[in-house]
């Protein structure tokens, strides 16, 4: 008797620690079950559940001091990190940033590596035929970085010499025009730095590049001895756009509303100031309605 009361006795514990494991289990799962089975049973007319937010890749040539570049823990930093970060909280969007060469760049948005990318990218035209572009959120020219003791003093004069820059970016597109594309004196690097590299290192007369990374790289190699030569006659006003692929409406029409919000409640400004300090004389917000 006092055995079978005890056997009873287990087995009553046992089922009872089993539903409780049961009972436990059911919980946990209990809110995709119940959120299935009403989907389940009304498929025709219910969407289904709403997928968790993707996290959107952003691409970008992180050697493009102050715009982007790795920090030396390796992290992606700079403006243009902050100002797409700023945009994706407004947005609710989540982003990572990966390290993309500049060769290339623009394809990662068709092949569906990039969400959207953000490198200093001047919006053009011809560009504009193959990706879709923000509202302009930075104004920029090229400008000249030649050595302290140069006698360059214009664009013009740089016409039959040995000149740098970053394949493919705009300031190859100027020098192209005034050299002619096929020039052997135009010398092409895989990034501006490599570039301003060569210049220091007496290979090149001059590097051209947006004026922004120009003087960064002047302000931050004193040991280089450069100085940098404007010619804003000779060169277009450039804006930079973060691209996406085209036709991605939907994200574009987010990242420019919640661009319009960071202008209209201070955090560009913020930002802008926190690497350049004072505030960009002609935003160019200004000017995107004249585009
Ligand atoms: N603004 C220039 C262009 O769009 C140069 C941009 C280069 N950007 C970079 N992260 N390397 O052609």
């Amino acid at each position: 008797m006092r055995v079978l009361t005890t056997r009873r006795f287990l087995q009553t514990a046992a089922v009872l620690v089993a539903g409780m494991l049961l009972g436990a289990c059911g919980k946990k799962d209990a809110p995709p079950s119940e959120s299935t089975a009403p989907a389940a049973a009304t498929t025709a007319t219910t969407a289904p559940p709403a997928e968790p937010a993707r996290v959107l890749v952003v691409g970008t040539d992180a050697a493009y001091a102050p715009f982007e570049s790795q920090n030396q823990s390796g992290e992606i930093v700079g403006f243009d990190i902050d100002i797409v970060r700023a945009i994706a909280d407004k947005a609710g969007l989540q982003v990572k940033f990966v390290n993309t060469p500049w060769e290339g760049i623009f394809t990662t948005l068709d092949q569906g590596d990039r969400d959207l990318l953000v490198s200093a990218i001047t919006i053009t035209d011809e560009r504009r035929q193959s990706m879709d572009f923000s509202d302009p959120y930075f104004n920029a020219q090229q400008l000249i970085a030649v050595k302290a003791d140069s006698k360059i003093s214009k664009f013009a004069d740089l016409k039959k010499l040995k000149v740098g820059v970053q394949t493919g970016t705009t300031g190859d597109e100027a020098v192209s025009k005034l050299q002619g594309k096929t020039s052997t004196s135009i010398r092409r690097f895989e990034s501006t730095p490599l570039a301003l590299q060569e210049l220091e290192a007496g290979g090149v007369d001059a590097v051209v590049a947006d004026n922004g990374v120009v003087e960064n790289y002047v302000a931050n190699n004193a040991a280089a001895k450069f100085k940098s030569v404007a010619d804003p006659a000779a060169f277009a006003s450039e804006q930079y756009g973060i691209a996406v692929k085209k036709g991605n409406t939907e994200l574009l029409e987010k990242i420019n509303k919640a661009l319009a919000e960071i202008r209209a409640d201070g955090s560009y400004d913020r930002i802008y100031a926190t690497y350049f300090g004072t505030p960009q004389a002609a935003t160019p917000a200004a000017s995107a309605a004249s585009r």
